[in-house]
């Protein structure tokens, strides 16, 4: 029996670029490359211990998770122990956000993230990051295995800016970091305007996105915008970064709206939200630009050192409160603990 515990946090990433519909489900081949931004309070941390039972017992902020194939992360981790072949030792995982589930910050990517290195480092005995690369587990791999729990998992890898490119071909796909998060840190304001589950699953939604007319032609326009995002990246230039984003999610917002079956995730008060920053910025009140995930929450990017002063305008003139100030961050951790 494990007299340790290992212990994994991930971050959520922001995409700049969306990862939107995918070639194919069961390889996790998205349509087209993105590229995110780690971040860095918004975590996830799961905890794994080899368990004296005949199945795993996993616990997600604080309830325990019923054992069943249809469910996200015990799927995950019937995956993992195929895909690794390390036996079948079962597992106690518990998981925590640092944020809330289900709500536009993308917890699928940190918790999917989390749970790979947690599983992995319990059945190899790992203690470090270091000890699972020199046990076959490197970054690369870790990434493809993460991918196939979540697609935005893989880019919950790596800190800083993550460019997650598709390929020629399913097992050609690749993932990188672009720049450290040193190189150009941005504040992530997110303003949770609701904080309910989210309608549509976005797995389910990914497939209708060929439905939607817009489909092709976004997918024509994406390398152009991804070579301007990142030369803008490269360049620190928030003015030349943030048109191309807002574009970005409001595209991908019209593929999900005009696709078959639709999946609507804004709310009213998320497109009041966007006339809002625009007709400030355009005043001249600050310099931020908004993305949005699957869901209805906008996240604000601006510079850090105006975060507080935006944060401050959106809670006093548009009048939402509950805020969460994040920043670029780093990657993933892996330590143990003596239970
Ligand atoms: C809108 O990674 O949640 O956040 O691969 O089916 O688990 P699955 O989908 P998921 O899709 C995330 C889509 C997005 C955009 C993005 O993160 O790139």
């Amino acid at each position: 029996m494990g007299e340790s515990r290992v212990v994994a946090t991930a971050p959520s990433n922001i995409a700049l670029i969306k990862y939107w519909g995918k070639r194919d489900g069961v390889a996790q081949w998205p349509a087209n490359d993105s590229l995110s931004m780690t971040l860095s309070a918004a975590r996830t941390e799961t905890t794994a211990a080899l368990l004296d039972a005949p199945h795993d017992e996993l616990w997600i902020d604080g309830a325990r998770i019923a054992t069943d194939p249809r469910d996200k992360a015990h799927a995950h981790l019937a995956r993992l122990r195929r895909e690794v072949g390390l036996g079948a030792a079962p597992l106690r995982i518990e998981s925590r956000n640092t944020f809330p589930s289900d709500c536009g910050v993308a917890s699928s990517a940190s918790g999917l993230a989390a749970l790979t290195l947690a599983a992995l480092g319990a059945w190899t005995d790992a203690g470090s990051l270091a000890d699972l690369a020199s046990r076959g587990f490197d970054t690369a791999r870790l990434a493809a295995l993460a991918r196939l729990g979540s697609g935005s998992a893989c880019r919950s890898l790596m800190g800083g800016y993550v460019l997650w490119q598709a390929g020629e071909r399913p097992e050609a796909q690749s993932v990188r970091q672009l720049l450290a998060p040193a190189a150009f840190p941005l504040a992530d304001v997110i303003v949770l305007l609701s904080r309910d589950k989210k309608l549509s699953p976005s797995t389910m939604a990914h497939k209708a996105a060929w439905t939607s007319p817009l489909f092709a032609p976004r997918l024509a326009g994406v390398p152009e915008r991804l070579a301007r995002v990142e030369a803008a990246l490269r360049a620190s230039d928030l003015s030349r970064l943030g048109e191309d984003i807002e574009a970005e999610a409001l595209e991908m917002h019209a593929v999900m709206m005009t696709s078959a079956p639709q999946a609507t995730y804004i709310l009213p008060r998320t497109s009041e939200f966007i006339v809002w920053l625009r007709q400030a910025r355009r005043r001249g009140d600050f310099e931020a630009y908004v993305t949005l995930d699957a869901g209805p929450n906008p996240h604000v990017l601006t510079r850090p050192e105006d975060a507080e002063t935006v944060a401050a305008r959106i809670r006093d003139a548009f009048g939402a409160q509950d805020l969460i100030v994040d920043l670029t961050g780093e990657g993933p951790t892996l330590t143990r603990n003596a239970t």
